[in-house]
């Protein structure tokens, strides 16, 4: 079947571009020296985890329990859950997990004495022991705790506690990835974790304190880090790209960030054109999040997308050389954030060369729990 054939929105992904994508990566965290645990929340789809493993991926990151659900079950075998989970059931479920998969390397992430201690009572009495990486403050200000003493006393409390295990640190900072132009974000990078990276260095020498493993970065920041000890990079977008992380520029200056490519497009339908400036296409906020800004037109820079509402998008065509659009004509979007819009299909499409030759389920979508 040929890619124009699909019946829309269809959200698809060029494999070429995707494959590249996977190979610059893992090419440039080699060169770094450090591993690749790519963030799979941007596709939630265990086939694509299993390329990216099978270039040389570590493991993966999941961003949540659901996600590592589906990620086990499709037999990916180290699996670290990025946030902090909380309350008895979510407890629980970890541990269920783990359980079920016990061969598996399940690690989560925490940041208070409350999660070590219930985790690892009830790990205990289920007979498993999980281990914990401590997320610590990086400047975004949303999880993690400061590294100071307290960061001590929480290795330390998890070192003496059945159940559980102290396997490092992890420091994202999330804020950054999108800051503009290559040298300015490295730069807010490494000074965003420089306390962190000093007290891991002067304060986490002995052999019980010193992390494992070091976790962190994204598609925007990982190579801001040389020099400091961070042992694996979480990048997730690279895999497809968006429009919004297009344009954070790369390392020769181009405004356009040239590292990887666009893998990721919708295919939608004009169902309206009821103005000569202005048409309608069957792709709203249901199909493209607008969190990062609005999708892009493929090949027609002058038409502006804006959300229609949660089924409509409206294209407001330009007055000059306006592009001659038809009822039912297809255009291929290019979405803002890779994540939110996987997360509004069922399938995910793969083409090359213009053929439709395989269709993934998107096995992870709607897992937030
Ligand atoms: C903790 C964590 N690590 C890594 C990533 C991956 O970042 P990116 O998709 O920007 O490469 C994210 C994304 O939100 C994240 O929350």
């Amino acid at each position: 079947m040929k890619l124009e054939q699909l019946d829309t929105p269809a959200l698809f992904v060029d494999l070429d571009v995707l494959e590249s994508n996977l190979e610059a990566m893992q090419q440039r965290i080699n060169k770094l020296g450090v591993k690749l645990r790519p963030h799979t929340k941007a596709h939630k789809i265990p086939a694509l985890a299993q390329m990216q493993i099978d270039r040389g991926a570590s493991g993966i990151c999941v961003a949540k329990l659901g996600e590592a659900e589906v990620m086990a079950a499709g037999r990916i075998k180290d699996i670290l859950i990025t946030t902090p989970i909380a309350g008895e059931t979510k407890y629980q479920k970890l541990i269920d997990l783990k359980l079920r998969h016990p061969k598996i390397t399940l690690i989560q992430v925490i940041d208070s004495k409350e999660h070590v201690l219930a985790i690892g009572n009830m790990a205990k009495n289920a007979g498993v022991t999980i281990p914990l990486i401590i997320e610590v403050e990086s400047g975004q200000q949303r999880c993690g705790l400061d590294a100071d003493e307290g960061l001590i006393a929480l290795i330390k409390l998890i070192n003496s506690t059945a159940g559980v295990s102290y396997e490092g640190i992890q420091a994202y900072s999330g804020h950054l990835q999108h800051t503009k132009g290559y040298e300015q974000r490295n730069k807010v990078a490494r000074a965003a974790v420089k306390d962190v990276f000093e007290f891991i260095e002067n304060e986490l020498t002995e052999d019980d304190l010193r992390p494992s493993i070091i976790s962190g970065g994204g598609t925007g920041t990982f190579e801001a880090y040389q020099g400091l000890s961070y042992t694996e990079i979480q990048a997730g977008s690279y895999i497809f790209m968006d429009n919004a992380y297009q344009k954070i520029g790369d390392e020769h200056q181009n405004d356009i960030n040239q590292q990887f490519g666009i893998a990721l497009k919708v295919l939608t339908s004009v169902i309206s054109h009821p103005k000569p400036n202005r048409a309608v296409v069957d792709a709203g906020t249901k199909c493209l999040s607008i969190d990062m800004g609005v999708a892009e037109v493929e090949s027609h820079p002058d038409i502006m997308y804006q959300s229609g509402g949660d089924e409509h998008g409206i294209l407001h065509l330009p007055s000059t050389h306006c592009p001659e659009l038809k009822l039912g004509q297809k255009l291929i979007m290019h979405p803002s954030h890779c994540d939110t819009t996987l997360h509004n299909f069922n399938q995910l499409v793969g083409v090359r060369n213009g053929e439709v030759v395989t269709t993934w389920q998107i096995e992870g979508r709607g897992r937030s729990d």
